[in-house]
């Protein structure tokens, strides 16, 4: 592909899953393009298929029907090793549950995408320390996860995203888990990194929340019924 294409094209991309022998389409042919640099809010209520379509662009699973090319790459046509190496360089997630590792201090989890890369331990530390400092909680690095605020887990999994400077920050209702003002502050942070350059694509139910993306796109019901630019 060339530069002039998106960091991401979806096209026509259908999924179904069965459950006791019934088939239900849940992904219905969505189409739409991402470019590097967005910050877009997906938008829909809840059963609509919004984490099914973020499994989908975080290659954490493949479409029944339709392309998908993640930075140029036709994902479909690669082996669950390669989309394993794709996850690692392309995307840090941030779920609403922070997913950390309990028995691991903060940094120990923050290192864990540089560990995949094979990065030497000496590199791998100054790394995670520099992504600690970035959200703020380099004095709480030896901490473990029941030791820190829910706030302060979701910067160490923003942390964790970030460490590997991965192209795309994918993040599926980061702030369900959190109080009011504490999710805000880790909007804050997100509209940050976008300022700074990083791609984000935020999952939500909450169009409070989306409305702090420059761009919505709206699923209801597996298809896409709206697009559009935040002024
Ligand atoms: N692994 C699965 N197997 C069967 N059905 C599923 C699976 N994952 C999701 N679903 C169904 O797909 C629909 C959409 O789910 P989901 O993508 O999680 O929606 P959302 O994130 O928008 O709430 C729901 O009806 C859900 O029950
Ligand atoms: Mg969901």
């Amino acid at each position: 592909m060339s530069s002039a294409d998106p960091l991401i094209r979806v096209e026509n991309m259908v999924h179904r899953y069965t459950m006791a022998g019934e088939t239900m389409t849940i992904l219905k042919g969505l189409s739409f393009t991402i470019d590097y640099g967005e910050f877009v809010a997906i938008i829909g209520p809840s059963g609509s298929g919004k984490s099914t379509l973020m499994n989908m662009l975080g290659c954490l699973d493949v479409a029944g029907e339709g392309d998908y090319f993640l930075d140029g790459q036709e994902i479909r046509k690669l082996s669950d090793n390669k989309l394993a190496q794709i996850r690692n360089e392309k995307i840090g997630f941030i779920f609403q549950n922070f997913n950390l590792l309990p028995k691991l201090s903060a940094i120990e989890n923050v290192e864990l995408p540089l560990i995949y890369r094979k990065m030497p331990h000496r590199e791998r530390r100054e790394v995670a320390r520099n992504s600690l400092v970035r959200v703020g909680l380099e004095e709480r690095m030896h901490h473990r996860p029941s030791e820190l605020s829910g706030g302060q887990q979701q910067r160490v999994a923003i942390a964790r995203a970030l460490a590997g400077a991965p192209p795309i920050l994918l993040a599926d209702e980061p702030t369900g888990a959190l109080d009011t003002k504490t999710g805000q502050e880790v909007l804050q942070m997100i509209r940050e990194l976008n300022e700074q350059g990083h791609t984000i694509i935020l999952i939500t139910h909450d169009l409070e929340i989306a409305q702090q993306a420059k761009r919505i796109i709206r699923i209801q019901d597996g298809n896409l019924v709206e697009d559009r630019r935040n002024v």
